[in-house]
């Protein structure tokens, strides 16, 4: 069916109804179910057992069978989950299934409607997955890219200040250093505290609130600090501020965003819970989501205050251009960034969600904790090593920051890895520490023969 319409610029737009224009030549396929597919069980190359077996197998009351849900080589004790995820079996099935129906026809099961029906039902599940309104969620390919899109977007005028701290992560940093170039917008980097093991909550928030100027209006943030493993007070930072804001016009209120993705994977919580206007993370580390998966959260209100930098590809905004006039849409559809993506990645986003949700949030949350306070009180017992992580476990999550005298963070990596097997990396930032990551991959007899290892390392 044909038909004409006229955009608000009184400009012709022939042939193509709203339903047309989506549907024309972009039939969706016969689509699978966006959670984890099994496919045949077919041998895996080498005799293992295929991913459908290992899947099949899963049992998620036993951290054995959680563990035996990935690839990882076994060679190696993999302390570093805090960088990039190894995917458990169902988000491999998931993937290969999209994978293979690309493959096979891409421009019908990959399609416009496709995809907008399946990030529609993947931001439903992230949404109760986080505690937020499904609609309040733009789907990204990493944290980068929300920092990206949040810090680029933000509507902030000339001589607006914006504060991030001295040991934040370089996405944040470099995102607010590009967003400064020739806007007018200044950035300051303040410190929260002056040693990472000393910090306080009370300490952080009235130093956050020394800083503020009235010129300021966004304060980005990491949540846990991927430079100290420090786990910043956000609601007391949140409360706080909104005190301050109280006394302030809307438009110049000071905004709290954060950078949560050392935390989303490990912590039971609720973004409504931490009281933040955006919140900004990937999927693919503590989580083990599929890789080049991510999300931002913002309120709706505050989702007015950005512009898309990249162009959505959601109905609403696409329907906006061609009639020409604005069309309601959630706002998480507005400022996804657009484009075709590896979809089969996305997509597979809700097999890693049912996979958390079969063995429970907060039982993951206790076993990665309990790992990371078992790992900081023995590291506490070893002379010539310095927890520079909080032990206090309201200011510290799994990540936990150490350095051992005598030797640089890199020359202690290299010899865990060498020496022990064991998978940690040394922080790249100016003052350089060993990072440790405990997580459902790791048990507590590997962080019992990680702190030997770095017992043996100290003494020698
Ligand atoms: C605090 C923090 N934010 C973001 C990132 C990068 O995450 P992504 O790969 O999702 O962009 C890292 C480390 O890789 C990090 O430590």
């Amino acid at each position: 069916m044909t038909s004409t319409a006229v955009g608000d610029d009184g400009r012709e737009r022939t042939g193509v109804g709203r339903r047309a224009m989506l549907r024309s030549g972009l039939a969706a396929g016969v689509g699978v179910g966006i959670g984890a597919t099994v496919g045949p069980d077919a041998a895996h190359a080498g005799g293992e057992p295929s991913d459908a077996t290992i899947h099949r197998r899963f049992n998620p009351g036993s951290w054995d069978s959680v563990r035996d849900q990935f690839r990882l080589s076994r060679k190696y004790l993999q302390f570093s989950a805090f960088v990039l995820a190894s995917h458990p079996a169902g988000v491999r099935l998931a993937i290969e299934e999209h994978r293979r129906r690309l493959d096979v026809d891409p421009y019908a099961y990959g399609a416009f409607r496709n995809d907008m029906d399946r990030s529609t039902a993947i931001r439903a599940r992230l949404g109760t997955y986080l505690g937020v309104a499904p609609g309040e969620l733009a789907l990204t390919d990493s944290t980068t890219m929300g920092l990206g899109t949040v810090y680029s977007g933000l509507v902030l005028r000339p001589g607006d200040e914006v504060l991030t701290l001295d040991r934040g992560f370089y996405g944040t940093d470099e995102a607010l250093r590009v967003r400064a170039l020739a806007s007018g917008v200044k950035v300051r980097k303040i410190a929260l505290f002056d040693q990472p093991e000393r910090a306080t909550a009370a300490g952080m928030v009235d130093r956050m609130l020394a800083e503020i100027t009235p010129a300021t209006r966004l304060l980005a943030v990491d949540w846990i600090q991927s430079s100290t493993g420090v786990m910043l007070p956000i609601r007391m930072m949140a409360d706080a501020l909104a005190e301050l804001n109280a006394r302030r016009d809307s438009a110049d209120r000071v905004l709290l965003s954060v950078d949560g993705v050392q935390g989303v994977g490990v912590e039971d919580f609720s973004i409504a819970d931490l009281g933040c206007d955006f919140f900004i993370s990937g999927l693919h580390k503590w989580l083990f989501g599929p890789r080049g998966t991510g999300f931002v959260w913002a309120s709706t209100e505050n989702w007015d205050r950005v512009h898309p930098v990249v162009p959505s590809f959601s109905e609403a905004a696409i329907l906006s251009w061609f009639f020409g006039r604005p069309w309601p849409g959630p706002p998480g559809d507005w400022n996804s960034p657009g484009g075709f993506h590896s979809f089969e990645h996305r997509w597979a986003v809700p097999a890693i969600l049912d996979f958390h949700e079969a063995i429970g949030k907060a039982r993951v949350a206790a076993r990665t904790r309990e790992q990371a306070a078992q790992l900081k009180a023995g590291l506490a017992e070893l002379p010539g090593v310095t927890v520079k992580t909080p032990s206090d476990p309201t200011l510290s999550s799994a990540l936990t920051c150490c350095s051992v005298d005598g030797y640089t963070s890199e020359q202690v990596v290299a010899r865990l890895m060498e020496e022990f097997q064991i998978e940690a990396t040394a922080s790249e930032y100016t003052e350089s520490f060993v990072r440790l990551g405990p997580s459902i991959v790791t048990t507590p007899d590997q962080v019992d023969r990680l702190v030997r290892a770095l017992h043996r390392i100290s003494r020698s």
